[in-house]
């Protein structure tokens, strides 16, 4: 698509969403209620959602991929590339799923079409844009994990895309310049692609290393805890799988995966103390997290034109019951700390057996 083309869309985009529906409080068919009647399609979404597509409300294998759709969606965003007068991409409009025939053949997008295919017949069903499930999907997600956050969604996204361009997801097996770079065009300080790697703590692997698809980057890949910002920056010494593929670094902990670039930002100048600060701090961790979402949500989208429906987003349920400490059978002599502002907290270990991460 043109440069030209991408304007006629913008205008019609403004044309059929002139009036959005800011009425009053609105009650839904079962009697929730929202802040706007265009909301309440929503609560049917996430009543089928909830026990079809994540088993009942769980925080497992289907969270942590509908989470990562989110991101694959939305960072086809390139401002850079407009301003060589090249299609830049529409960020969170849902082109990963409508055109997933061409971007999950994007090597950054291996492994994302069987999320993909599991969700579209959802949008379909509820007649919502790919672009609206997608973001979605990925909040109520989140919200089904312990210490969970609930990110803002907006609804109203159109229903057209056209592909985003090859290279604009970042990968496992870039520097941190590179990484950087990207996300700054993309609109992202260092520290919030930090942020944005909050997800990680409830994330596994599935192509990295394909012989052990399933393998999380901590040792509590159903909680939205801190131990992910913990175990990253211990010394690695193990390969989980078959050996060390292109993108993983050593890990930590038998059973766990370390993605080279989680190992390149928890000890970057730029960007280890944002890493290191979760680790006392879990309220900021939420709120942040929400903060950086909501942004990348509607990324390369027009917000003036999407309606607020952020209470339809479950309250997370589930509370922590422990703040973050060292695995079993580890010491702070084992944490390769990189923050020079601010000391690594005064961990203690899990008691009992060296921690060992079960496979999901
Ligand atoms: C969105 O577009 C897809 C084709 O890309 C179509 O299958 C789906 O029915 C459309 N949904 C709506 C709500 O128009
Ligand atoms: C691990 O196995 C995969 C799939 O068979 C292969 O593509 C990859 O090269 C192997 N990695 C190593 C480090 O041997």
């Amino acid at each position: 698509m043109s440069f030209k083309a991408l304007f006629t869309f913008a205008t019609l985009a403004v044309a059929s969403l002139a009036a959005p529906s800011h009425t009053k409080r609105a009650t839904c068919a079962g009697g929730r209620t929202t802040a706007h009647a265009s909301c309440c399609v929503w609560f049917d979404v996430l009543d089928d959602i909830q026990e079809n597509l994540f088993d009942g409300g769980e925080c497992g294998e289907e969270v942590h991929e509908s989470l990562r759709l989110t991101f694959h969606d939305a960072i086809g965003f390139s401002p850079k590339l407009f301003l060589q007068g090249k299609f830049g991409g529409l960020g969170a409009d849902g082109s990963i799923m409508a055109h997933s025939e061409i971007e999950t053949a994007f090597p950054a997008n291996l492994g994302v079409d069987e999320i993909i295919e599991v969700q579209r017949p959802f949008a379909i069903k509820h007649k919502v844009s790919f672009g609206d499930f997608i973001q979605f999907a990925g909040a109520v997600g989140v919200s089904n994990c312990a210490g969970g956050a609930r990110i803002p969604f907006h609804a109203g996204r159109l229903n057209v895309s056209s592909p985003s361009p090859d290279l604009l997801v970042p990968e496992p097996s870039d520097s941190v310049d590179t990484i950087l770079a990207r996300m700054g065009d993309a609109g992202f300080s260092p520290n919030e692609v930090v942020d944005l790697l909050i997800s990680h703590t409830v994330a596994a692997q599935d192509n990295v290393d394909p012989t052990i698809p399933g393998t999380p980057f901590d040792s509590t890949p159903n909680s939205f805890d801190a131990q992910f910002f913990v175990e990253t920056l211990l010394k690695g010494s193990i390969a989980p799988g078959n050996g060390t593929n292109r993108g993983q670094s050593l890990s930590p902990i038998p059973g766990e995966f370390r993605l080279t670039s989680d190992f390149l930002l928890a000890r970057d100048a730029r960007t280890a103390c944002e890493w290191q600060s979760f680790i006392t701090d879990h309220a900021s961790m939420v709120s942040k997290f929400e903060k950086v979402m909501d942004k990348m949500s509607t990324l390369g989208q027009i917000r003036a034109l999407l309606t607020d429906c952020s209470d339809v987003i479950p309250v997370p349920k589930v509370a922590l019951t422990k703040t973050p400490t060292l695995p079993a059978g580890r010491s702070l002599a084992d944490i390769e700390s990189a923050c020079r502002a601010t000391p690594f907290p005064a961990l203690t270990a899990d008691p009992g057996p060296v921690t060992t991460v079960p496979p999901v």
